[in-house]
């Protein structure tokens, strides 16, 4: 876990660092008034522990979003609020399973979820996956099975693919069969710019097998730190007694603000307003990478979330690429370390949601600079 360096978001973002929100149109007056007015309304009794599922304003208002957003089927009662997905990951992986226990996981697969797991001495066992999501044919003819599966089906990281609707009506049936837990990864759902969302696994499951996370780091702030899960009926109780464990509760106020935020249709607002502006920034990053990109790498334009992948296509490796665009201040994350074997396609994220056009083509421009400045 050390050698590994954890799971750390970065603290000055610049061109293409992956998975950030543009911040800097952020509604910050109206954030600052809302938490005015619930400190006036809560008074001295916001100051005071919270109830550590979350408090309940919060959890009716994702419930509300969550059901008619996501299609899931949530209720307040059924929705622990944590600090993070990173958070429900720890939590899942310490609660669900142990240690030496077997989980399916995406290959290539989300880092922060692999560490979570290896945090927890669980054997990760890497699935293929293509263009339509996890290959669940693999987990339903492996013999030995496993505790759980992880997945991101409405995005998945970091290839973007979704999860194909026949592929999660089989997962689901078959983790009812085995008694295995789906733990879904809903990271970015809120933010697709083509085609139709699918509804989310746990709306699909009848049988209760499936653990929902969410987060609002990707569609409000990254400093918010408020992620949560939706639970099936008989993990509540445990799963809010462990968490009382780590770190009590997630701070009140901030939840207090945001259920007011959410409950005045500020979220859906700024959902629909950043969708606009990311779609548009997508747009303009395909392009600029056709136009000065193309002899270098080959562009995954990807149907939502803030990140586009590109797969080298010339002769530079992943890490002279990386080195190169670090050296003009461009952050690039590489694709060939998510992978469980060394074999991958290489290449690189590029995340688009936090700059402007401007900003992208700059960015775009310094970047075949210094990849065609490569000897080769
Ligand atoms: C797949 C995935 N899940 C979760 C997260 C992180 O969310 P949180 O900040 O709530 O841990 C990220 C962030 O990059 C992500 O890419």
């Amino acid at each position: 876990m050390f050698r590994d360096g954890g799971v750390r978001g970065i603290l000055v973002p610049r061109p293409f660092t992956h998975g950030i929100p543009e911040t800097r149109g952020f509604p910050l007056q109206l954030w600052e008034r809302l938490n005015r007015q619930v400190l006036k309304h809560y008074g001295t009794k916001a100051l005071l522990h919270g109830d550590p599922q979350g408090c309940k304003p919060l959890r009716r208002a994702i419930a509300d979003y969550v059901n008619l957003e996501r299609g899931a089927r949530a209720t307040a009662d059924r929705i622990l609020v944590l600090t993070s997905s990173q958070q429900a990951m720890s939590l899942c992986a310490t609660m669900l399973l142990d240690a030496g226990d077997r989980i399916f996981i995406e290959d290539p697969a989300y880092h922060g979820a692999r560490r979570a797991f290896d945090a927890a001495g669980l054997e990760s066992v890497p699935v293929r996956v293509d263009r339509q999501g996890i290959v669940v044919e693999q987990i339903i003819g492996d013999p030995r099975g496993a505790k759980a599966v992880f997945l991101t089906p409405s995005h998945q990281f970091p290839t973007g693919a979704k999860l194909a609707l026949d592929r999660r009506l089989a997962l689901i049936e078959w983790a009812a069969r085995n008694q295995t837990w789906l733990i879904e990864d809903d990271y970015d759902s809120e933010f697709h710019y083509s085609g139709k969302p699918t509804a989310c696994v746990q709306g699909l499951d009848p049988h209760d097998r499936t653990i929902y996370i969410g987060t609002f780091t990707k569609s409000l702030f990254p400093s918010l730190r408020i992620g949560y899960l939706i639970l099936p009926p008989q993990l509540v109780e445990p799963m809010t007694v462990a968490r009382t464990v780590l770190d009590g509760h997630t701070a009140q106020i901030t939840q207090l603000t945001l259920a007011w935020f959410m409950e005045g249709g500020h979220f859906g607002a700024h959902i629909r307003a950043m969708r606009a502006i990311y779609a548009e920034r997508l747009k303009a990053l395909a392009r600029l990478v056709e136009k000065h990109l193309s002899p270098f790498v080959e562009a995954r334009v990807p149907i939502g979330g803030l990140q586009m992948p590109c797969v080298l296509t010339c002769n530079i490796s992943e890490r002279a690429a990386i080195e190169a665009a670090r050296r003009v201040g461009i952050e690039l994350f590489g694709l060939s370390a998510l992978h469980a074997s060394g074999e991958a396609e290489t290449g690189f994220l590029m995340g688009f949601a936090a700059y402007t056009p401007e900003e992208i083509e700059v960015a775009v421009k310094a970047l075949a600079n210094a990849l065609g400045s490569i000897p080769r």
